[in-house]
């Protein structure tokens, strides 16, 4: 997907992630993209305008008013099919949530008649704080997209949320915003995907986990999305996010809000895959204190979380596709068959943790496909992209 003769303003404010832009720039002109540049006075600080204007082949604007002259932000706003303010910073961002005038981007802004993309990035306390929460939901609610922020390492030096999404993710964001329609077979089409990790809590402090990132289930999500659907995506705690604007993320920690998400979704979706690695048993009971170092030995009683997959299963109407996964370690095929059966799903997605480069965490994954009827697609060794795109195929028909 290429982004020919698209017209972008780009908008960058004052945070430090404005260092990136002359290569964000540069990748959005090398799609084909016709892009303009303002830069708020404090970015101005950061990055520097020569840079920018060169790389873009047009001069960057920074002022309402150069000198005599009044750079025309009605005809900026009305010029772009996309508006995107990346970075984004707390202030820029608190302005436009409280339709601020008063700058050259804050004008162009209000002036927009397409739509507006931003990519914020500040620190993690920034991010947290109730006033930054208030403006996204602000701006959300006037129809702006926010591309979600990266966790890592942060100006202040801590690690956290708050970081700029990565440039690739942002130009994979803006090709897929502004080119929603190319080769999108699952049109209209609602899905539903879990993913990552559950954590049953001990006390406040542990936890009964596993080791998965949730790589697969985001890469499922989003070869659903490039398809045209409208995903959600149920997600363990995992650091791993997806940015694409048909996916929305519900965020959850143990198999049993993990089970209520589901639920509430489940009657909506067409298409649905179980791809999380749900811890199959909680503490029996959650310490409210942290436990205490004691005896030479601890016992701690568990008992059986609800499946989700068989829940879904049992209350599958006709028509709803639903696919689980089968982690297995021996007798693969049978142990994935009978998964098949007694969840009463359409397919089982086998993952054998004999065969190397498959499972928790890496890039590549290697899984056998199983139907109802008993027919099986064993796939090779893939990356984890093109594992998904062969599991949407085969589930969906689609070749
Ligand atoms: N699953 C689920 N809810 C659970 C446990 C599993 O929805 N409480 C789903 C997984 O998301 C996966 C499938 O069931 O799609 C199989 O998970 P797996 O861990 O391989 O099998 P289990 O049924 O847990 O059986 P076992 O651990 O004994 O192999």
């Amino acid at each position: 997907m290429n982004l020919e003769g698209k017209k972008i303003v780009l908008c960058i404010s004052g945070s430090i992630a404005a260092y990136k832009t002359p290569e964000l720039t540069r990748q959005l002109v090398k799609s084909g993209a016709i892009v303009k540049i303002i830069c708020t006075e404090a970015a101005t600080r950061f990055v520097s305008p020569l840079a920018l204007s060169t790389v873009s082949k047009n001069e960057v604007l920074s002022n309402i008013n150069d000198g005599d002259s009044w750079n025309n932000h009605v005809e900026l706003g009305r010029w772009a099919d996309l508006i995107l303010i990346a970075p984004c910073s707390a202030n820029t961002l608190g302005k436009l949530a409280n339709g601020l005038c008063d700058n050259l981007l804050n004008a162009v802004y209000l002036s927009a008649t397409c739509p507006v993309v931003l990519a914020p990035a500040m620190d993690e306390d920034m991010w947290h704080h109730p006033s930054t929460r208030h403006n996204l939901k602000r701006l959300k609610s006037y129809g702006n997209t926010i591309i979600p922020v990266g966790h890592g390492e942060l100006a202040s030096g801590l690690v956290g949320d708050g970081r700029m999404a990565e440039l690739s993710e942002i130009i994979q964001f803006i090709q897929t915003f502004l080119d929603p329609k190319t080769g999108q077979p699952l049109k209209g089409k609602t899905a539903l995907v879990s993913a990552g990790p559950t954590f049953e809590r001990l006390d406040p402090v542990r936890f009964i986990g596993n080791f998965s990132t949730g790589k697969m289930g985001i890469a499922l999500a989003e070869e659903l999305a490039r398809l045209g659907a409208k995903v959600s995506l149920v997600l363990g705690p995992t650091h791993l996010r997806s940015v694409h604007p048909a996916i929305q993320t519900v965020l959850v920690e143990s198999a049993e809000e993990m089970y209520h998400a589901c639920d509430a979704a489940f009657a909506q979706s067409d298409i649905t895959i179980m791809a999380a690695a749900v811890a199959d048993y909680k503490p029996k009971n959650k310490s409210e204190q942290k436990i205490k170092k004691g005896d030479d030995a601890l016992e701690i009683s568990l008992i059986k979380n609800k499946d989700i997959l068989a829940h879904l299963g049992q209350v599958k109407a006709a028509g709803q596709i639903l696919v689980g996964f089968a982690l297995e370690t021996e007798n693969e095929i049978t142990n994935a068959l009978q998964k098949l059966q007694k969840k009463n799903a359409d397919f089982i997605v086998l993952n054998s943790l004999q065969d190397v480069g498959a499972g928790f965490g890496s890039d590549t994954n290697k899984v056998t496909i199983i139907a109802k009827d008993g027919s099986s697609n064993e796939l090779p060794l893939m990356s984890k992209k093109e594992t998904a795109t062969a599991i949407i195929q085969t589930i969906t028909n689609l070749h």
